[in-house]
């Protein structure tokens, strides 16, 4: 994939400049640069090989049709347009696909200095997916609202970055692993793979659980998704979990690319000895 903004500031800082957006200001967002970001993410090749659609949502429009849809999620303020895509059942792994074109759009706009949120919870499916002119046979996994961020946030956008602890993350110890899943990665001589590594562990995901779990075996690195079942009983429109895997992917990707570290994506299934209960593995990067 190429890198989205290509002459843009390098992947680490525009995965560190992305955030959260939850207050937008009031500033319309012009059309070209809405195509720009659609454009980025159908020109991101995405991994497993489905072709999601996509798409711009005007909320504006979405309301005018229907008084009683608020359109999105409540708790974003001033948000007017979202990227969406739209996947297709049949495809196994649309999840991680939509994750990883949407969000080469997410680290786009950052570098255009605009503000961005993953929505996958509660926004009006049923709407948005009309007005994208959604097919039989397909899904809306989850849309992305874009727009200038306000100078202030919200008191709301405080609470719920507070409250689902946005700024945090698990140490790398937790999550990276070399040699097996009783040995935490040590990023001090895992040279540059540890800036590539870093990138997945400030990668947003849903209710930032962050349940990528990477472990490297030789050359590869294995990607698991560590699961959170009651989570996902709650939240059964969409696969967020395998959405926030390829999210990872195309942190990882990208960082990797831009070190100049060429590798493939590949389904290699190693059957890592230890592997939790409710860890299932979705893919590897193989190293040349
Ligand atoms: C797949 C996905 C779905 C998300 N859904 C919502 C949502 O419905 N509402 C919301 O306010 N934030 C949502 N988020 C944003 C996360 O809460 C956020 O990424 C996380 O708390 C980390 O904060 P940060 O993005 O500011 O680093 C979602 C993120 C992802 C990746």
């Amino acid at each position: 994939m190429n890198r989205p903004d290509i002459n843009g500031p390098p992947v680490a800082e525009l995965v560190r400049r992305r955030f959260s957006c939850r207050s937008f200001a009031g500033r319309a967002l012009e059309s070209p640069v809405l195509e720009e970001l659609e454009r980025t993410a159908a020109g991101a090749a995405a991994p497993f090989g489905s072709r999601p659609r996509f798409g711009i949502i005007d909320n504006e429009k979405v309301r005018a049709e229907n008084l009683f849809s608020s359109g999105s999620y409540g708790l974003i303020k001033g948000a007017r347009f979202y990227l969406a895509a739209l996947v297709r059942r049949d495809e196994p792994r649309r999840w991680e696909d939509a994750g990883f074109t949407l969000e080469a759009a997410v680290l786009h706009a950052a570098g255009l200095g605009l503000g961005t949120c993953w929505i996958g919870g509660v926004f009006d499916r049923k709407r948005f997916g009309r007005v994208l002119g959604i097919r039989a046979g397909e899904q809306l996994p989850a849309v992305v609202a874009v727009g200038w961020p306000a100078e202030k946030k919200s008191l709301r956008d405080r609470l719920v970055r507070w409250s689902s602890r946005g700024d945090r993350r698990k140490p790398a110890a937790g999550l990276f692993f070399a040699g097996g899943w009783d040995s935490p990665v040590a990023m001090e001589s895992a040279g540059q793979w540890a800036q590539v590594l870093e990138c997945v562990r400030l990668a947003p995901s849903a209710s930032n659980k962050q349940p990528w779990r990477i472990v490297r075996l030789g050359n590869a690195f294995h990607f698991y998704l560590a699961r959170d079942k009651a989570y996902s009983a709650m939240m059964p429109l969409a696969d967020l979990q395998r959405i926030d895997l390829g999210i990872a992917m195309c942190h990882f990707e990208l960082a990797a690319a831009e070190a100049g570290l060429e590798g493939k994506w590949r389904d290699l299934d190693p059957r890592v000895p230890g592997t939790p209960a409710n860890y299932e593995y979705i893919v590897s990067f193989e190293i040349r």
